[in-house]
């Protein structure tokens, strides 16, 4: 996603954080909110000194497929990074600064993860490669995952995480199921019918915007439910 996505699924979590988890966030970050630190791994992308972190964003797979099945990168993906800053952070050995960086990133790749085009596949990197065309002007299907269908609906993050925080209790924890290898599986199926449903030189609009609400906004609140989970059991 980019900063909307990635805000709007921190406000999401926020709302659901056992007092405990609470107390560890606000500690490691120092007061700042999920959303504040939830763009930190793109912000870190431009230096080069990261540059290794740059494949944690994302995996390729080929669809119809399953993430276990799959031959894995050797740069690492977005599940493997996952369970790592999962590790560096429950673990209270290691540094506060290295503890406080790996949690920074769990925070974004748990959005990552609901972004259907970061769950795809290698020929066309995720969709950067399939040209569109977004009300006229040059994009790309991964692109218009990432922030153009966010952007249509001209709502700030705050106005999207209230909208969508509101679930009831059964809902919520029918969502909250699973785990980080279910979720990676249904981000990449809802992947394969987003490359079914365009063509390369489309020209996208409000017919996409339109069509595509319903979907965006489940993956958004998705991935916030899923944020508050995977921090209440880290820090359970
Ligand atoms: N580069 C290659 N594949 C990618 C993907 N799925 N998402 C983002 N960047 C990529
Ligand atoms: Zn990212
Ligand atoms: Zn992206």
């Amino acid at each position: 996603w980019g900063k909307t996505g990635h805000r709007v699924t921190g406000e999401i979590a926020q709302d659901y954080l056992t007092g405990k988890a609470k107390r560890a966030l606000k500690d490691l970050l120092d007061g700042h909110s999920l959303a504040f630190v939830s763009t930190f791994a793109d912000d870190i992308k431009a230096d080069r000194a990261f540059s290794k972190y740059s494949a944690w964003h994302y995996v390729n797979y080929p669809l119809g497929t399953s993430y276990r099945d799959s031959q894995k990168s050797e740069y690492g993906d977005i599940v493997m990074a996952i369970e790592e800053c999962t590790q560096k952070v429950k673990d209270e050995r290691n540094s506060r600064e290295d503890r406080v960086f790996h949690l920074k990133m769990l925070i974004h790749l748990i959005g990552d993860l609901h972004q259907p085009m970061h769950a795809s596949r290698a020929e066309d990197k995720g969709g950067n490669d399939i040209q569109v065309q977004w009300f006229g002007e040059g994009s790309n299907l991964h692109r218009v995952w990432d922030k153009n269908l966010i952007e249509s609906y001209g709502m700030t993050y705050t106005e999207l995480a209230d909208e969508l925080s509101k679930v009831d209790r059964k809902q919520r924890k029918k969502i909250q199921e699973g785990t980080i290898y279910d979720w990676v599986d249904e981000s990449h199926a809802i992947c394969a019918e987003l490359y079914d449903s365009v063509e390369i030189g489309d020209q996208l609009g409000y017919r996409y915007s339109y069509d595509y609400n319903d979907l965006l906004f489940q993956q958004l609140q998705r991935g916030g439910l899923r944020l508050a989970k995977v921090l209440n059991n880290l820090f359970a």
